[in-house]
């Protein structure tokens, strides 16, 4: 069993992985490479630098694949989530067209790196297919189709229904070419290809303080210091940069549950539906049995507190249509950026040092998003040219986009009302243990949580960010922000960003 990030849920992944042998940085080094976070992105970023000789430092605060890689489904896809007909909207005939090279492209490179590193991670091509919710008309899937085949992915055909017995779907798009794998055990094999190569792990080790420059410097927890020539922020959200890409991405948490079912009763292959927000199926064999995973119920985060009822329909949604289905098994939840205008940020973080990189903004996509990163960056860090490089730009502003922009960050000014409201609670002994609530004291805010054993423990309610009032994630035992993200552990510790420090303690009431 794998598991060290904060929350209380554990993935099918996390429990058939082992848990990687890591430890933290005791010394100051100097590397060519220094890269934040060893999720997927990060790691085939130094994966893919190491092949090339230059050497390579990952730094995690917890372990390999501790972050949102493995807390994801693992569809490999160029079905692209929020759609090509969108895409072109946002980004043109050409952006579209590239989005869909580049995804395709993903795919085929982590295949190529599974074959050529011989990684044991359950890799399958399988078939992916879109079908229709019941508010939605067939003009979706046709559109879709022809927005598809302009964006060059020919292959994609209409087919009378999806493959699922117990389901007419009615008419779905065929995505030839997907994938799937086990995420963990890939970005194992990752690691072992990188440390061969020469790279360096360090787990345990937070990156407390990041600055471009000649050398760039990288300061972390226990006191040493990183530098080298390239830093490369990959934190699932840049937790080096206050603003800039905060305003143009809003984070959503999201739900799955793996269902036992009987083996081969539901054909191998990628499912989604049309839906707002959509479902996400696939499967995963395990001894006896397969396993169906269905994902979705996704809301902004930090703005729902409901994830039990969240659970429960979407088993009912899955029983409804695979009435073969046995118990659920596995339920738990994650967290995806969403950027205003569909595509991740990979590039030269704005407004930095010209050595300093990001990648964010993964959306639902992060496993492609991820990947390309690595291809993108190493290829930017390289010298050499990349054509995707301008469509994934952190800098970049759609002019399209700009009422999703809008809209999202309305949201998050509405936020700031928090500091004005009552708390949740009077009193901390409304509080059974495991449950945690905001209480007004005087002006401020305190994030109470009363633990399993019935101590109480009181941290200040602000998030280090920005400032906007955390709340309480019962499902998953975290303090969520509604504003761009930020979760911290029920003791306070943050384990994403953007904010890259913990709650502050509050010894007393007033
Ligand atoms: C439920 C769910 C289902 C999903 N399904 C799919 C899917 O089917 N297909 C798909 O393509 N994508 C999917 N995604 C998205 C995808 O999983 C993510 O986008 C992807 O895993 C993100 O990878 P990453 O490398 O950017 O970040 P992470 O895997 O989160 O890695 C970031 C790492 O940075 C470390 N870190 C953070 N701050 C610091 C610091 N200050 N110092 C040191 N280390 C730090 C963290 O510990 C973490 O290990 C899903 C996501 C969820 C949650
Ligand atoms: S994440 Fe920005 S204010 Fe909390």
């Amino acid at each position: 069993m794998m598991k060290d990030d904060s929350q209380a849920s554990t993935s099918i992944w996390m429990t058939t992985a082992d848990t990687p042998s890591q430890s933290r940085l005791k010394e100051s080094i100097r590397t060519d490479v220094c890269i934040i976070g060893a999720g997927i992105a990060g790691l085939t970023t130094a994966y893919l630098l190491g092949r090339e000789g230059r050497s390579v430092v990952v730094l995690d605060d917890g372990l390999s694949g501790g972050g949102m890689t493995g807390r994801t489904t693992a569809h490999l896809t160029n079905a692209f989530d929020d759609r090509y007909v969108e895409m072109e909207k946002l980004h043109g005939e050409e952006g579209a067209r590239l989005t869909a090279e580049s995804h395709t492209a993903a795919i085929e490179k982590v295949s190529q790196i599974v074959s050529t590193e011989n990684i044991d991670c359950d890799f399958e091509w399988v078939d992916g297919f879109l079908f229709l919710a019941p508010e939605h008309s067939i003009d979706l899937i046709d559109d879709e189709l022809a927005a598809s085949h302009r964006a060059g992915l020919v292959e994609v055909e209409k087919v009378a229904r999806a493959p699922i017995e117990s389901l007419d779907t009615g008419a779905a798009l065929r995505f030839p070419r997907q994938a799937q794998f086990h995420p963990l055990k890939y970005l194992d094999g990752l690691m072992k290809a990188l440390l061969r190569d020469g790279g360096r792990m360090f787990a345990l080790t937070h990156a407390t303080k990041i600055e471009g420059g000649s050398p760039a410097r990288v300061e972390t927890s226990h006191g040493p210091v990183v530098t080298s020539d390239v830093v490369v922020v990959a934190t699932n959200t840049p937790v080096n940069d206050r603003v800039a890409i905060h305003t143009k991405q809003a984070p959503y948490v999201t739900y799955v549950i793996g269902m036992r079912i009987p083996k081969d009763s539901v054909t191998r292959a990628l499912y989604w539906d049309t839906g707002d927000p959509y479902h996400y199926l696939r499967l995963q064999r395990e001894n006896g049995y397969d396993v169906l995973i269905v994902g979705g119920e996704d809301h902004k985060t930090g703005q729902a507190n409901d994830g039990q009822e969240r659970f429960a329909r979407l088993e009912q949604w899955t029983r409804q249509r695979f009435p073969q289905s046995l118990e659920a098994q596995y339920h738990w939840s994650g967290q995806v950026m969403e950027p205003v205008d569909g595509l991740a940020f990979i590039g030269r973080n704005p407004l930095d040092d010209d050595n300093v990189y990001i990648a964010t903004g993964d959306s639902g996509q992060g496993m492609t998003h991820g990947t390309i990163a690595g291809m993108l960056l190493s290829d930017l860090i390289q010298g050499r040219k990349n054509r995707w490089e301008d469509l994934y730009s952190p800098s970049r502003i759609r002019l399209k986009s700009l009422p999703e922009y809008a809209s999202e960050n309305i949201n998050v000014a509405g936020q700031y009302a928090d500091y004005v409201t009552a708390g949740d609670i009077k009193s901390e002994s409304e509080l059974r243990p495991g449950e945690g609530a905001i209480m007004r004291d005087g002006v401020s805010k305190v994030a109470v949580h009363r633990d399993q054993n019935g101590d109480v423990h009181r941290l200040s309610a602000v998030c280090p960010h920005l400032g906007c009032i955390v709340s309480w994630n019962s499902t998953e035992q975290t303090w969520d922000c509604p504003c761009h993200g930020s979760r911290f552990s029920a003791e306070g510790r943050v384990y994403q960003g953007p904010a890259n420090t913990d709650l502050s303690p509050v010894e007393e009431m007033k």
